[in-house]
């Protein structure tokens, strides 16, 4: 199978495990230069998702989570590229620790991605919006973008907060994956790993 990778800590024990185990893939799509650094030292080929089609699976990791697998994603500044590969996946799995656990989103600050030119005036939008956010200074995305993280949120409505944010002019993705959501989760912690199927 064709296999979408995300990015950070989890994902790079994933890769470790795929390597160690010898599983067969075909090829793997990576969401982050770092992924694919990953991947090269693990000798799985990297696949172009122009030339994949729709991926059966996709495996990332999250800042913050629900039962409900609805996600804010983008601390490691790779929320583009996951948002664009977990939507082109007919399966997402997501796998975090139970301290990212949490009832209603919004403690993690969302980062929001921005073209250049628009950052601030997407910085005052969100503060209309009841937001605080703060341009994570000196970080630019693999797409050559800043990113805003936005404090003081309290997401009651996720799909709806996503979709308002989606309509600002400037915003090239926000980080909060709710319409495209994770199809299982997986959340490890002292007591063992629970698993919840949405
Ligand atoms: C990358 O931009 C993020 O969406 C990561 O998936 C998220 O930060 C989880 O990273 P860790 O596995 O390092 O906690």
């Amino acid at each position: 199978m064709v296999l979408g990778v995300g990015t950070g800590s989890t994902v790079a024990q994933l890769i470790e495990a795929l390597k160690d185990r010898k599983i067969q893939l075909a090829g793997a799509v990576s969401s982050s230069r770092q992924t694919s650094e990953a991947l090269r030292a693990a000798r799985i080929p990297e696949l172009d998702l122009n030339n994949a089609g729709t991926l059966d699976l996709y495996i990332d990791g999250a800042d913050e989570a629900t039962a409900a697998g609805m996600l804010i994603k983008g601390g490691g500044a790779a929320l583009t590229r996951e948002k664009v590969i977990a939507a082109a996946s007919t399966k997402f799995v997501c796998m975090i620790d139970d301290t990212k656990l949490v009832e209603v989103l919004g403690r993690f600050p969302l980062p929001v991605e921005v073209i250049p030119m628009a950052r601030s005036y997407v910085a005052r939008q969100l503060v209309m919006m009841g937001g605080q956010p703060v341009w994570r200074e000196g970080v630019l995305t693999d797409n050559g973008n800043p990113i805003l993280d936005v404090h003081n949120l309290r997401l009651e409505d996720p799909t709806a907060f996503e979709s308002e944010v989606n309509q600002i002019a400037g915003v090239v993705t926000v980080g909060l994956f709710a319409r495209r959501r994770a199809d299982v989760l997986i959340v490890a912690g002292d007591g063992g790993v629970e698993t919840f199927t949405i």
